[in-house]
């Protein structure tokens, strides 16, 4: 069973993802932490996440101890795994880890920008989670001021704009709904709202 969820950033599905996964005992992959990682390993040594050589090398060792750094959540992070994701060879080479992570019986839910279009296009269930730019903005101002990371709301509304243009513009793998995803969107949806409705489709199937 592969349960695929993409969509803009701070749209909540990450949280959407992990807590689908709990509930039927899956696992979860959050792709974005993979760009994520390559980022912060170019950033960490030093590199330009324009680099591309510099992008590729750290791609094709991903550390899974570096996945769950709380380090990788920054907005600087954010901003350069969106950089790196834009490189097709940097896609290549996650693309296997993905694959592999997404056959791990009884199920797994991954989450990301093109899990249901690139990833994993036969997926038992997809969906595309969504919300207004201002609700994702004040979500993901709240989620780095909980961890002190000191930011003002207007430039993380700035950077949210910047990154989805980015990701929804490139050639490779752009963020887009799936013919097939079901669309949640989340502007006046909690957290648990959305996971209803999300399960109430999944066991309809
Ligand atoms: O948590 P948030 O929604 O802000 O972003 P993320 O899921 O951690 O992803 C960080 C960046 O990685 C995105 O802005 C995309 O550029 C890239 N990404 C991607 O290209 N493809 C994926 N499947 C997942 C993330």
């Amino acid at each position: 069973m592969i349960i695929a969820i993409d969509g803009p950033a701070a749209s909540g599905k990450g949280t959407l993802a992990r807590r689908i996964a709990r509930h039927y005992g899956y696992i979860h992959l959050d792709t974005g932490a993979l760009y994520r990682a390559v980022a912060a390993r170019v950033l960490w040594d030093g590199g330009d996440p324009n680099d591309k050589q510099a992008a590729l090398y750290a791609a094709k060792r991903i550390d899974p101890d570096l996945l769950d750094d709380p380090g990788l959540r920054s907005d600087d992070v954010g901003q350069a795994a969106s950089i790196v994701a834009a490189m097709p060879e940097v896609r290549a080479a996650l693309l296997e880890y993905q694959r592999t992570l997404a056959a791990t019986p009884p199920g797994a839910v991954l989450d990301g920008r093109d899990i249901g279009t690139v990833v994993c296009p036969d997926a038992d269930v997809k969906f595309y989670v969504t919300a207004d730019i201002a609700v994702r903005a004040e979500r993901r101002y709240l989620e780095l001021a909980a961890k002190g990371d000191a930011t003002d709301s207007s430039e993380v509304l700035e950077d949210l704009k910047v990154r989805d243009a980015r990701d929804s513009g490139r050639t490779d793998a752009p963020l887009t709904r799936a013919e097939d995803a079901h669309l949640l969107d989340t502007t006046n949806l909690d957290i648990e709202a959305a996971f209803k409705a999300a399960i109430a489709i999944i066991d309809g199937r």
